[in-house]
């Protein structure tokens, strides 16, 4: 196996053995149901994308992955609940994820909303929870919520929203995808420089990365609703016809050529860490992923 795989499977070892004890209660306690709602949806298997980079970029700054593995994981715990409430009838209304019915198609709207909330809620406790200096668990505290609240996550999906049957330009799409997915790749990547304590230079760094990977990510991702192969996405395609999206404005070849080119800027921010090659590996595995 080569090293980029090797570690690419100890990083996901990591975060599945880490979620995997999350939420599971020796003792029933009378609102289980939620509990067996959130492990539904968290323990689908999904590509642990984030989690992977928090890992890594705290080792490329110079600390010890294992302590970065709660705050990927936290992260993993918002990005799922982002993606249980996207999926509700009320946004992208979508009956598979992750290879598997929306978590509402299981247990309702409601719990599935209660679900989100959970795992929301979680993903702080965990932060807080975690075995590193006080000062450096506020300091990702403080980038998770950022990258996840109105200014970030939630804000890009109300763009997202918003942005349904109409003929949007290029820098609104550009600042809606930003948002909506950036935001989340920007704080997996600076909590893993945040970790290591890392300085200003490796966290621009590691945001510019963040940002350019995650504009390809998207642009691939909206690629993949009109290419892709449900059953390799683990999720329904033609559903963005009416979303603004690249691919609706500028078309597939521009796009493939878009993603190109936000992979290669992605890798040239990483020049600052001495070892980059896992990290500019991963972006260039990206630029054609079929799930
Ligand atoms: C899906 O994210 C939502 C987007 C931001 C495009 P992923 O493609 O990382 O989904 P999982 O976590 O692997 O299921
Ligand atoms: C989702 O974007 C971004 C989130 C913040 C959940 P999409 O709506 O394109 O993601 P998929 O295609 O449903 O995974
Ligand atoms: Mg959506
Ligand atoms: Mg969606
Ligand atoms: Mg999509």
């Amino acid at each position: 196996m080569s090293d980029f795989l090797s570690r690419m499977d100890g990083y996901v070892a990591a975060a599945e053995a880490f979620l995997g004890r999350q939420f599971d209660l020796g003792e029933p306690v009378p609102q289980k149901t939620v509990l067996e709602a959130m492990r539904y949806s968290l323990l689908a298997g999904g590509k642990r994308l984030r989690p992977v980079l928090t890992m890594e970029f705290c080792r490329a700054a110079g600390g010890d992955w294992h302590d970065a593995v709660p705050f990927g994981c936290a992260l993993e715990m918002i990005h799922t609940y982002s993606l249980i409430h996207d999926d509700l009838p009320c946004m992208d209304n979508d009956d598979f994820r992750r290879g598997k019915p929306t978590n509402h198609k299981v247990f309702g709207e409601a719990m599935a909303v209660l679900a989100g909330d959970g795992l929301l809620t979680a993903a702080f406790e965990t932060a807080a929870k975690a075995p590193v200096p006080a000062a450096v668990a506020v300091k990702n505290i403080q980038i998770l919520s950022g990258c996840a609240g109105a200014h970030g996550m939630v804000g890009g999906q109300v763009l997202d929203l918003e942005g349904e049957d109409r003929q949007l330009d290029g820098q609104y799409i550009h600042l809606l995808q930003s948002l909506k997915t950036g935001a989340l790749l920007r704080a997996a990547c600076c909590m893993g420089v945040a970790t290591a304590g890392g300085d200003d230079a490796l966290m621009g760094a590691a945001a510019r990365y963040a940002e350019s990977l995650g504009l390809a990510f998207q642009i691939r991702d909206d690629m993949l609703d009109v290419m892709g192969d449900a059953e390799k996405l683990g999720k329904a395609t033609g559903m963005d016809a009416h979303k603004s999206t690249f691919v609706r404005l500028y078309g597939m070849d521009a796009c493939g050529k878009l993603v190109r080119e936000e992979t290669d800027k992605a890798i040239a921010a990483l020049e600052i860490f001495p070892d980059r090659a896992f990290l500019a590996e991963l972006a260039n595995r990206l630029v054609d992923r079929d799930h």
